[in-house]
């Protein structure tokens, strides 16, 4: 362990990512200390590397040594990286979950672990226009993604699947929350949005063993301004269905 480097951090892979980095503000604004794991630390110094009990790690999901490193002594871990290459999608999205998953175990982990997904990955929707709209535009995408999904629900370890609807970059809690299971909705929500509901599964039994799609209604579709964000995040969980072991 390096000279200054937290315990026990959340770690978040993929946390240069739109996303990942909502996750790290997310953490960061709740006072936790973040392990912000990167491929090239050095592109995000300026950026995640200010921000307060946050650490910058190289790391990459493809690499299981470096992840050994990343994942050490993990409280908990937000999977939010995703293929940015036209083939990367196996590499990264699928493999880079297992090998998340193996190196967990070897570590004889038994930590939280919420991976970031997407609605419509589910091989019930494999013809929906944008299901096979995704899986062209990175090769196999959606198909990896569930295969990603599949590794982790069959790793024995106690995770969370949050599959989002079309990500928009708005702020945090603008809108209506909109839970449900059985990847037959689609819609929209903000990254912002699904950071916080990562970050609250991490701490939340009841969204251990779950998989789950999130959207959200707009103030103006949900009759006004929604309950504030803690309020909709409490109890966002309780009633879900558990995936069938
Ligand atoms: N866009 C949408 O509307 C939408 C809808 C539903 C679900 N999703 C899913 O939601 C998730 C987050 O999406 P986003 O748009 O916020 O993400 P994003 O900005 O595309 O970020 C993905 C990050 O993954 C990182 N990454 C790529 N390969 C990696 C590797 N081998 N090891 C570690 N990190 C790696 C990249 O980091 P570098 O900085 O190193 O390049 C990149 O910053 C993704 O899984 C996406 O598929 C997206």
């Amino acid at each position: 362990m390096q000279a200054g480097m937290a315990r026990s951090p959340v770690v978040v892979l993929g946390a240069g990512g739109r996303t990942g980095a909502a996750c790290v503000s997310r953490l960061e604004e709740l006072g936790k200390d973040v392990r912000a794991v990167v491929r090239d630390p050095a592109k995000y110094a300026d950026t995640l590397g200010g921000k307060k009990g946050v650490e910058v790690v190289a790391g990459d999901v493809a690499d299981v040594q470096s992840l050994r490193g990343a994942l050490k002594g993990a409280s908990g871990v937000i999977f939010a990286a995703s293929g940015t290459g036209y083939w990367s999608a196996k590499g990264v999205d699928y493999q880079g979950v297992a090998n998340v998953a193996d190196v967990l175990k070897e570590q004889g982990g038994s930590q939280p672990v919420v991976l970031v997904s997407s609605c419509l990955v589910s091989p019930h929707n494999r013809w929906h226009p944008i299901r096979i709209m995704l899986n062209n535009f990175r090769w196999s995408l959606m198909d990896y993604k569930y295969k990603g999904e599949e590794v982790l629900r069959k790793s024995g370890l106690p995770y969370t699947v949050v599959r989002p609807g079309g990500l928009t970059d708005d702020p945090a809690g603008q809108a209506q929350l909109v839970v449900s299971q059985g990847d037959k909705s689609t819609g929209r929500v903000a990254r912002a949005d699904v950071a916080a509901v990562a970050v609250a599964a991490l701490s939340d039994s009841a969204a251990r063993g779950v998989t789950l799609e999130l959207t959200s209604k707009p103030a103006e579709a949900a009759g006004g301004s929604p309950p504030p964000l803690a309020q909709q995040l409490k109890g966002l969980f309780a009633g879900l269905r558990a995936d069938a072991a």
